[in-house]
């Protein structure tokens, strides 16, 4: 079989990183792109990557352009463009600049690149995956936008540090909007199995919930940008359960027709992600606390879905 293509779209900080991750684990074949003032920036991160490559052995190429052409016939595309937060900034401040970076990214995705898995970073996410596939007018099984399952990373972390446990053995997962008010599901937390409202009081647990959601922004304020290696991580394991069908259920933004009670917008939601994309939206229980919750957050996504309709 060919070596796989994939496409980075946007070669920052957590461009960068994708591409070290691919190439580390033998992906595909790496096109980094970015904007023609930033093409030396995507050819020199491309060109130290793979010269990498002469140590670990890996045999993938790994270009960087401001070319769509390159990027043509890529089996997934992988989307940083657009700027990240500053210290202050809200997710949802991004719109303005980020909104006409997405419709540009969307129009060469569709051309160049239209049978791609299309997996969506850039912020304010559920907005931007929304208005990636509206543009392209591809399926919902094609777009996914990816929060959840970096969201989830964070809270299980914070998690097994609370616990003194293994992260391996942390199971956490976060729903809704990639937004201050995003729903850490308690009920489905375990400790392989045991039940997480067992093991940590529930003053605790609400303070690290807190911290879960603020998890971007403890970052922005320490760094003056945007986290990249957890967000990198979190979408290469998404870009793999694409490419190997590994059938995982993650949680990711996922285009709603209905599924939680909600339509046309894209949204936190388990999902199963095989080699047909997202093959399931899968619905779980919640209790009615959780279902509040999500209903606050899906009221969060909508105001800023609601900004970009109005800019069409
Ligand atoms: N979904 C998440 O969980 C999550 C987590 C962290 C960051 N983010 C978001 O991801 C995005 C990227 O973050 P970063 O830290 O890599 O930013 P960055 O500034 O380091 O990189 C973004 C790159 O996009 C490029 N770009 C701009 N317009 C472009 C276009 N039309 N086509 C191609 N490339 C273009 C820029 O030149 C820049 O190199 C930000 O919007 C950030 O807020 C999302």
């Amino acid at each position: 079989m060919a070596r796989r293509k994939i496409g980075l779209i946007g070669a920052g900080n957590i461009g960068g990183e994708l591409a070290n991750l691919a190439v580390a684990k033998q992906l595909g074949d790496v096109v980094l792109f970015d904007i023609p003032q930033k093409e030396n920036l995507a050819k020199g991160k491309a060109l130290d990557l793979e010269q990498s490559t002469a140590l670990s052995g890996c045999d993938a190429r790994v270009t960087g352009t401001s070319n769509w052409a390159d990027v043509a016939g890529a089996d997934i595309l992988i989307i940083t463009a657009g700027i990240p937060r500053k210290p202050g900034q809200s997710r949802d401040d991004l719109v303005a600049t980020n909104l006409p970076i997405i419709r540009d990214v969307a129009d060469n995705a569709k051309k160049h690149c239209p049978d791609a898995f299309v997996i969506v970073i850039s912020n304010p996410l559920d907005a931007m995956v929304y208005e990636f596939k509206r543009r392209t007018g591809a399926s919902r099984q094609k777009v996914v936008g990816m929060a959840g399952v970096l969201d989830s990373a964070r809270f299980a972390l914070f998690l097994a540090r609370e616990l003194n446990a293994s992260i391996k053995d942390v199971r956490a997962m976060v729903l809704g909007g990639h937004g201050d008010d995003m729903v850490p599901v308690l009920s489905y937390c375990t400790v392989n199995g045991v039940p997480i409202r067992q093991l940590i009081s529930k003053d605790k647990l609400a303070s690290i919930i807190d911290r879960t959601r603020k998890g971007g922004g403890e970052i922005v304020g320490l760094m003056g940008t945007s986290a990249y290696y957890a967000p990198a991580s979190s979408s290469i394991a998404m870009a793999e359960a694409f490419l190997f069908d590994q059938k995982r259920l993650l949680p990711c933004a996922a285009y709603l027709e209905g599924e939680y009670g909600y339509k046309d917008l894209y949204m936190g939601v388990p999902v199963v992600i095989g080699a047909g994309g997202v093959e399931k939206i899968v619905e779980i229980e919640l209790d009615d606390e959780e279902k509040a919750m999500l209903k606050k957050s899906a009221g969060s996504v909508q105001q800023v879905l609601d900004v970009v309709k109005k800019s069409t």
